[in-house]
């Protein structure tokens, strides 16, 4: 078995991973959303001093795994930097107490391989990532074999959501907070302005959307709860818009056979529908991870470790690389 760790930002979670069958034996996730929501988004040092104490509390509780542990599993970047090394100095330990060999997985490619927890893979896909800190969509042939084909300028979506969110108090994390105020909404009642709409570029940008709200709530004088519906919908639709042009140009260009959507804003059904419509009209196969994985978690983290397992890819407990804002591969 193999036991993952997962700590690049404000979740603190460990799972246990079978090798033979891919089945997750024990994951627990501790989440500090509370803990942040009081300040609209993560305080770096805050996320690590809970780590601190959370990591440690679920390592208890799989304590009876130790003796099957073959290697063990941890996510070095990209992420904040005092939440990473909370897991990697763990990860450090187990590996030197147990003299099993350590791991260095890569977030991103823990996201992609949250569509297979429990399950085989189904390569190649196309991928559109999604989250807190990234907007890409990646050509996925295999586990050292991602390449990125389009990414963001500025802010990513996840972000923009809590930037949204932040905006009119909504609390955070912002996503599920204005997806859910969105289903309220007028989306046609504010007008805003597709992003790079007239550019062939195949990248995306958020920040002037984000900006454009930002103008449109300073000239709401006294915002009522349905103009926060409303603004809600009409920015969900617009950044989904964006998103869905850029992404269908890559279809033109890219046959693709499967195609996902991963990342904690993966599990946005208005954003699921749309890129289901565009699957259907392109007849290629959507591919989701189940809901409980979208959000950061050990278990994607322990199922791209299996892969890794496999072909050795093992680093020096001494020299583990962590780079906060590397890319994916
Ligand atoms: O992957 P993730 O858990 O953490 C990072 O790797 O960043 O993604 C968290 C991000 C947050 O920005 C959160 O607001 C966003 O995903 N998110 C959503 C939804 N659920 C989470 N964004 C839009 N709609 C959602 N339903
Ligand atoms: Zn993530």
């Amino acid at each position: 078995m193999i036991l993952s760790i997962e700590s690049s930002c404000d979740d603190s979670s460990i799972a246990i991973t079978r090798i033979s069958d891919k089945k997750l034996m024990f994951h627990k996730k501790i989440s500090q959303e509370l803990e942040h929501s009081q300040y609209g988004g993560v305080v770096p040092e805050l996320a690590a001093r809970l780590h601190v104490e959370a990591l440690p509390r679920i390592l208890e509780e799989a304590k009876e795994y130790f003796c099957n542990l073959k290697a063990v599993a941890v996510t070095n970047e990209p992420g904040l930097s005092v939440t990473l090394v909370e897991g990697i100095t763990m990860g450090k330990a187990i590996a030197i107490a147990l003299d099993i060999p350590l791991m260095a997985i890569n977030h991103l490619k823990g996201h992609i391989y949250s569509l297979f927890v429990e399950k085989d893979v189904k390569f190649p896909l196309g991928a559109l990532l999604v989250s807190g800190g990234h907007t890409q969509v990646l050509s996925v042939k295999g586990y050292k074999d991602i390449k990125v084909l389009a990414s963001t300028l500025d802010d990513s979506f996840g972000e923009s959501y809590d930037k949204v969110a932040k905006m009119m108090d909504l609390g955070y994390p912002g996503g599920p907070i204005v997806e859910k105020m969105a289903r309220e909404g007028d989306e046609n009642r504010f007008k805003f302005t597709v992003p790079l709409k007239h550019s062939s570029r195949l990248a995306f940008s958020c920040s002037g959307l984000k900006n454009q709200v930002r103008l449109k709530i300073l000239s709401l004088k006294d915002i009522t709860e349905q103009d926060k519906k409303d603004i809600s919908a009409s920015f969900q639709k617009i950044i989904t818009e964006h998103i869905l042009q850029k992404t269908r140009k890559l279809f033109k260009k890219h046959k693709f056979k499967y195609f996902a959507i991963v990342g904690g804003a993966s599990s946005n059904l208005y954003l699921r529908q749309k890129v289901q419509d565009l699957c259907d009209e392109y007849e290629t196969k959507l591919l989701l991870s189940d809901m409980e994985y979208c959000l950061d978690n050990a278990a994607m983290i322990g199922r791209a470790s299996i892969e890794g397992y496999h072909i050795k890819d093992f680093v020096k407990i001494g020299a583990v690389p962590m780079n906060p804002r590397a890319s994916i591969n």
